[in-house]
C-alpha cells in the first residue's frame, strides 16, 4: 500500500510549526535572551469567570449517576446551538438550529469539509491566505487557483469571471492580512459563486473584532444561502485555542445535484466526530450569557489594544500595514527587506521578538510580516518599544 503522495506538494512543515521550530532553536542558543512571541494567533488571556464557572457545574453533573452524560449529539448540544442562533439574530442573521454544527474548531470544520465535495474541481484561494486552505486541497489532490490579494486592492480581491472555480474560500476579517470586506465586496463573491453553481467556505474565526457598518457573517448578504458554507470558533472570541469548540453553519438551501450539503456534512460528522465535550458546551454556552459577554470583551479590548499599539508604532515608523483594526492581526510591509523570512531572522536576532513572515501564507505574502495582537499587553509593548529602537 503506498502512502498520499499529494503530501509531496505540500510544504514539509505547518507554518506555525516551522515558526516555533525556529524561534524554539534560537532560544536554546541564545538561553539568556528573552524572546517576545507575536508570530502564532494564540490567545494569551484566560478564559472568562462565567466560561470557568459553567465548566465546572458541568464538571459536577458528570460526577453524579443522575446528571452524566454520555456520547452528545453529533451535531451539538440544543442548549448551545439556541445559544449560537440567538448569537447570530443579534446581527440580523436567521439561522436554523438544525443548521448550526457544534464542532472542536474551526480549523478542522475547513479541513474535513473537503469530505463532502466531489473530487476534483478547482479551489479558488485569496495569496495570501491561511495556509489550511491550500494544504487540505493539495492533500485531496484538488487543483487550486489564487486570487491576487495585494496593496492595489487593498487585500481584498475581488472575482474574475474568467476564471471557472468551483470551491471558494473567503477570510474576513482577513487572516493573515487584516482587511475586512464591506457588504458590496461580499455581495461580488456570493453573486459569482450562484452565477456558476460554486460553493463559498466562509471563515468567520475573527468577526467578533469587527465594528461598525461591516459584514460579519456572509448570510448578511442576500444570495449566501445558497451558496455559502461558515465557520466560526470560540477561541478567538473567548480564548478555547486549547479549550476547543467551534461551529459550522450549513443553509438547507445549499444543494447541488440533488443532494443537501447540510444533510452530507451531519452524515460525514456523525460517521467520523463524536461530538464536543459536555463540559466545554457548557463553557461555549456561557460566552453568551449576559456576564460572560461583559466578560470576553474586556478580554476582546485588551487585544484591541494591542492591535492599537502596534498599529500606532508602525505609524510613527512610515511603514505601511493593513489590519489593526477590525482585527487582531497586523500585516506590515517588511522595511528595507522584500525577503520576508530574512526580515523573521533579523527581527528575531536583533529584537527577539517573533512574527511570523509572509512568504509562509502565499507568494504574494512574500515582502510582508504579521504580528498578532494576541499577545500580552507587557509583552506587545515591550515587542514595540524594540521594534522602534531597530528602525
Ligand atoms: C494563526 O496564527 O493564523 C492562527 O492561530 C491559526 C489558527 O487559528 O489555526
Amino acid at each position: 500500500m503506498q502512502f498520499n503522495s499529494n503530501f509531496n506538494d505540500i510544504a514539509e512543515s505547518y507554518l506555525f510549526a516551522e515558526v516555533a521550530k525556529r524561534a524554539q532553536s534560537y532560544g536554546e542558543s541564545h538561553p539568556d535572551k528573552k524572546i517576545l512571541r507575536l508570530g502564532i494567533g494564540d490567545v494569551t488571556l484566560p478564559l472568562a469567570p462565567a466560561v470557568i464557572s459553567a465548566m465546572h457545574s458541568a464538571v459536577d453533573e458528570m460526577s453524579r449517576k443522575q446528571s452524566f452524560r454520555g456520547y452528545g449529539p453529533y451535531e451539538g448540544y440544543d442548549f448551545l446551538r439556541e445559544k449560537i442562533r440567538g448569537y447570530y439574530a443579534s446581527f440580523g442573521v436567521d439561522a436554523g438550529m438544525d443548521e448550526i454544527f457544534v464542532s472542536d474548531g474551526a480549523k478542522s470544520d475547513l479541513g474535513n469539509i473537503l469530505d463532502i465535495f466531489s473530487p476534483g474541481g478547482v479551489a479558488l484561494i485569496p495569496d495570501p491566505v491561511y495556509p489550511v486552505y491550500v494544504d487540505t486541497n493539495l492533500m485531496a489532490g484538488r487543483k487550486t487557483v489564487f486570487a491576487a490579494a495585494d496593496r492595489g486592492n487593498g487585500f481584498l480581491p475581488l472575482p474574475d469571471n474568467s476564471v471557472n472555480a468551483d470551491i471558494i474560500y473567503i477570510c474576513s476579517p482577513n487572516n493573515p492580512t487584516g482587511a475586512v470586506y464591506d457588504f458590496g465586496g461580499l455581495k461580488s463573491w456570493v453573486d459569482y459563486a450562484n452565477s456558476r453553481g460554486a460553493v463559498i467556505l466562509f471563515d468567520a474565526a475573527y468577526e467578533c473584532f469587527v465594528h461598525g457598518n461591516l459584514p460579519r457573517s456572509i448570510y448578511q448578504i442576500e444570495g449566501a444561502r445558497t451558496c455559502a458554507i461558515e465557520f466560526c470558533s470560540f477561541s478567538k472570541i473567548a480564548g478555547f485555542t486549547g479549550t476547543r469548540c467551534g461551529y459550522t453553519v450549513i443553509p438547507r438551501e445549499l444543494v447541488r445535484g440533488g443532494l443537501s450539503a447540510n444533510k452530507l456534512w451531519l452524515r460525514r460528522q456523525s460517521t467520523k466526530f463524536n461530538g464536543v465535550s459536555y463540559v466545554v458546551q457548557r463553557g461555549a454556552e456561557a460566552v453568551f450569557s449576559p456576564e460572560g459577554m461583559s466578560q470576553i470583551k474586556q478580554n476582546l479590548k485588551v487585544y484591541e489594544n494591542n492591535a492599537k499599539l502596534i498599529s500606532d508604532c508602525l505609524d510613527g515608523l512610515g511603514i505601511y500595514y493593513t489590519g489593526g483594526k477590525n482585527s487582531p492581526y497586523v500585516w506590515l510591509e517588511c522595511p528595507g527587506e522584500r525577503d520576508s523570512w530574512r526580515f523573521f531572522d533579523k527581527l528575531l536576532e536583533e529584537a527577539q521578538v517573533v512574527g511570523t513572515p509572509g512568504a509562509g501564507f502565499g507568494k504574494n505574502g512574500e515582502g510582508y510580516f504579521r504580528l498578532t495582537a494576541f499577545g500580552s499587553p507587557e509583552v506587545t509593548a515591550e515587542a514595540v518599544e524594540r521594534i522602534k529602537k531597530l528602525f
